[in-house]
Formats: structure tokens, C-alpha cells, sequence
């Protein structure tokens, strides 16, 4: 599991194993949007502010993907033990 921290809702949260950023924020009222669920489509894109993504998705292209400023919330986890995220 790894910790997200979501900037702008000042909520901190843990995602297990099996469960997606996507999947946990919502849970906690975060109003995001998403259409594929399997990371080709770009919807449920987020900024990251801090920390190291570990990227899944098909949807960015590979100098995208080593600047590790944005990710997709359906599909993509973490390297570090934490993520900061605009949301
Ligand atoms: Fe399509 Fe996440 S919902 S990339």
C-alpha cells in the first residue's frame, strides 16, 4: 500500500493493495471523473505534486511518464511510499 495526500481536500489516505487511487478517492467524496478504468483514455488524469508515480496507463507518452507530473488515478500507483496530488 501507499499514502496519498490530496492537496486541496487536505485528506491523507491509504491505498491497499488491489485498490486504485481512483476507487479510494471517490470513496472519500472526491468527485472524479473516468471512462476506460484500464488507463488509455486520459479522463482520470491528476497533477502530482510530490513524489514518484508508478505508471500503468498507455494514455502518456514515455518523456510524460519520467517527468512524473501527472498520472492516471484508474490504473497508475506509487514508487515512493507517498504521492502529494491536486485534488
Ligand atoms: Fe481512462 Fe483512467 S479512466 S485512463
Amino acid at each position: 500500500s501507499f499514502e496519498i495526500a490530496l492537496a486541496r481536500s487536505a485528506l491523507t489516505l491509504q491505498v491497499p493493495a488491489g485498490r486504485s487511487i481512483l476507487e479510494v478517492v471517490r470513496e472519500h467524496g472526491i468527485d472524479m471523473p473516468s471512462s476506460c478504468e484500464q488507463g488509455a483514455c486520459g479522463t482520470c488524469m491528476v497533477t502530482v505534486i510530490e513524489g514518484e508515480p508508478d505508471h500503468q496507463d498507455v494514455y502518456l507518452n514515455d518523456s510524460e511518464k519520467r517527468s512524473g507530473s501527472r498520472m492516471m488515478t484508474c490504473v497508475s500507483r506509487a514508487r515512493s511510499p507517498r504521492l502529494v496530488l491536486d485534488l
